[in-house]
């Protein structure tokens, strides 16, 4: 089976993580520091701060700029559903918006629609690699004098034009073992803001500061010192990693027919996190990822059940927009492996299943 998601690890990431275990430093380190500084410079921000998993990192960034209760973020309701949960965990409203359809990332005009009184922030998701309408948001946010965060668990290395995503103001990565860069769990926030980078160091910290005092109830999110040491080594891979993924797409995109492909937007790097086809609404979707299967390629659908219909938000206070993109979306996608451990082989057997598959819907 060629796997949806494949962890490039290697002997140098297994001696980064037995030297810190042979240092007896374990924690608050200077593996941690040095993987925030290279990440933050990665992505042309100012500070990194390092915590235990992408939902951390948001839940983090939230709280560093005091969102809570009373106020309202708006985020894609097509997105993994931490984007929404960790507005929850603040005290938040999350505003559910519409996506676009070329993109699968938040609209900006939805996003525009969906602002209200107690609107605090807007955050877009770099979904699936793909960086988000970042200058339209960016006019929009301040227009409206609104923070504008990014959800970036996606996207590591993804930019429009020269700018790197994470540089916007305040973004959130995950190093889940199926990200692009991996630490097994792991995440981290971004910010250009000195003030926020010392709170989130506060909060992820049980809320301790240099004082040595609790100043703010916190919580430990904290990131290891074998996790840092192993996505410092992840971080000198991440170029030629996000090319193979790219260079993977290439290849699809020269030979794929009879389904949409994903359209990487123009003066953008698309870091291809998923490789999303879009099928025909008549098309028979379980029928098509069964079938792939079959032949070997472990293709997976996100997301068929997009955040708004999650039982978690039954009993929780959301706002939900109109979502048609949503839904469409939610019914016709699906992703194939895109991964940098793809040979040759397994790229044509994956053109050859989806080909054969698509031919047959077309009949
Ligand atoms: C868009 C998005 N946001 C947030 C997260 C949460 O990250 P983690 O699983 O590291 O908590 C993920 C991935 O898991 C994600 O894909």
């Amino acid at each position: 089976m060629i796997e949806i998601a494949c962890p490039m690890l290697g002997p140098e990431e297994a001696a980064a993580a037995l030297a810190v275990l042979a240092s007896g430093r374990l924690v608050h380190g200077p593996q941690v520091e040095a993987f925030e500084a290279a990440f933050a410079r990665r992505h042309g921000a100012e500070h990194g701060v390092a915590v235990s998993s992408g939902t951390a990192a948001l839940v983090a960034l939230l709280r560093a700029h005091e969102i809570g209760p009373g106020d309202e973020v708006v985020v894609p309701a097509f997105t993994f559903f931490a984007t929404v949960a960790a507005v929850l965990a603040v005290g938040a409203v999350p505003v559910l918006a519409d996506i676009d359809p070329e993109t699968y990332c938040l609209a900006p005009e939805a996003a525009r629609a969906a602002i209200s009184p107690r609107t605090r922030a807007v955050m877009p998701v770099h979904l699936f690699g793909q960086p988000a309408d970042m200058s339209r948001f960016e006019s929009l946010c301040g227009e409206r004098g609104l923070a504008l965060f990014e959800d970036a668990a996606q996207a590591h290395g993804a930019a429009i034009g020269a700018r790197p995503v994470g540089s916007f103001g305040g973004a959130a990565f995950s190093f889940y073992a199926t990200k692009n860069l991996t630490t097994g769990e792991g995440g981290m926030v971004l910010t250009n803001d000195a003030g926020i980078a010392a709170r989130l160091r506060r909060l992820r910290n049980h809320g301790r500061g240099a004082s040595g005092l609790h100043e703010v109830a916190g919580t430990n999110a904290r990131m290891t010192e074998m996790a840092a040491a192993v996505g410092l080594v992840q971080l000198e891979r991440l170029a030629d990693a996000n090319a193979a993924r790219r260079a993977n797409a290439r290849y699809f995109d020269e030979r794929l027919r009879g389904v949409g492909l994903p359209r990487a937007v123009p003066g953008t790097t698309h870091v291809y996190h998923q490789y999303t086809l879009r099928l025909p609404a008549s098309a028979d979707r379980d029928a098509f990822v069964a079938g792939l299967v079959e032949r070997g390629v472990g293709a997976r659908v996100y997301y068929a059940t997009p955040c708004h219909r999650q039982p978690a938000l039954r009993a929780a206070s959301a706002r939900v927009e109109p979502l048609p993109e949503t839904e469409r979306a939610s019914r016709e996608v699906l992703s194939i492996p895109v991964h940098p451990g793809l040979d040759e082989a397994a790229r044509q057997t994956i053109v050859d299943a989806v080909s054969a598959l698509a031919e047959r819907g077309a009949d």
